[in-house]
């Protein structure tokens, strides 16, 4: 049966590869974006594309009340240093983007609602792997405006809405934005990799992530579209595996075969120290196979990024 879906940021890294994947089977697909950190190039072919901002009601006018069967807001500024930078635009797009995609979809009857929230949220955490359950307290104004918005879809619960909101952890792959130095740790050492002869890191090299490969991050979060165990719950997505910044330096040099002179700068403004996801919830729950680990993500990768133009 095909479907109608509403993917915002399908411009962008993550948005793109999920709305790819939906029109892959079949389904009808339409965006919202506003192309500040997304790319037209990065649009799959067959999508129904609304260049606007997703907090705009005149661009959600757009949809001209199609009734979707899921709103997936991936769309949002997704970078905690940017943040800083103008925390208001950070608010509108991360968190009043939400609440407007919210009525459209209980004003059009769809109650579906699945939003890209992130690991942010947790702020400073125990070196342990961190649960759903731990007390949110985030350090970066991007953290607070996701960690609002997954107040906002819980709270309209009570109104009849089922939402899932995924804290996605480091995502990487290719068509990552490998221009954008300051968001996305892998694009960011990667790209400097391959066109200096020195990489600077900001911050320590024994912080640690998780990072997770684009495919399965795609894989999970179109497979709990339908599924209602995920109605009303919060999940950790990503690999459950710990990697420090100084292994992932080491892998990238190891696989691209590229050595370059590490230095170390300041680190940006609430950037957390160290945080990997405790999965089980997830594999409890739906018993998630990963099909990539770092060193079979980071190979793709690096096979995409020395080819690409970026
Ligand atoms: N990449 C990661 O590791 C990661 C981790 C945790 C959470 N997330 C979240 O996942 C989502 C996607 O991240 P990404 O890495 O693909 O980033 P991205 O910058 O590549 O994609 C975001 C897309 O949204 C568009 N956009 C931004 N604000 C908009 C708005 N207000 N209205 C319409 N379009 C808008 C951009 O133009 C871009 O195309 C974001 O919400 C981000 O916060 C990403």
């Amino acid at each position: 049966m095909m479907n109608k879906y509403l993917v915002t940021g399908a411009a962008g890294f993550i948005g793109s590869a999920i709305a790819t994947k939906l029109l892959e089977k079949g389904h009808a697909v339409w965006t919202i974006d506003n192309l500040t950190t997304g790319f037209k190039k990065n649009l799959p072919a067959g999508i129904h594309f609304i260049k606007g901002d997703c907090q705009s009601p005149a661009s959600i006018a757009k949809l001209k009340k199609v009734c979707f069967d899921a709103i997936l807001h991936i769309a949002g500024q997704s970078s905690g240093e940017v943040s800083f930078d103008d925390p208001v635009y950070d608010l509108r797009t991360n968190t009043e983007s939400t609440l407007r995609l919210i009525d459209y979809g209980l004003k059009t009857g769809c109650p579906r609602f699945i939003y890209a929230s992130s690991m942010s949220v947790y702020g400073k955490v125990p070196a342990d792997a961190i649960a759903e359950t731990f007390a949110c307290q985030p350090l970066s104004f991007y953290g607070v405006g996701k960690l609002a918005s997954e107040h906002y879809l819980r709270i309209y619960q009570s109104q009849g809405l089922r939402p899932t909101s995924l804290r996605y952890f480091n995502v990487y792959g290719p068509h990552q934005n490998m221009a954008n130095l300051r968001q996305g740790m892998v694009s960011i050492y990667l790209a400097q990799f391959i066109t200096n002869k020195e990489v600077i890191v900001k911050g320590a090299k024994d912080r640690f992530r998780d990072f997770v490969y684009i495919d399965d991050v795609v894989d999970f979060t179109t497979s709990i579209i339908h599924d209602e165990r995920s109605y009303g719950a919060i999940y950790n997505f990503g690999a459950g595996r710990k990697t420090t910044v100084g292994e992932l330096l080491e892998a990238i040099a190891r696989l691209s075969g590229l050595k370059r002179k590490i230095i170390i700068a300041p680190g940006t403004p609430g950037d957390q120290k160290g945080i990997y996801a405790d999965m089980s919830l997830v594999q409890k729950t739906f018993g998630f196979r990963y099909k990539y680990d770092l060193e079979k993500g980071l190979t793709q990768m690096i096979h995409w990024a020395k080819k690409a133009s970026w």
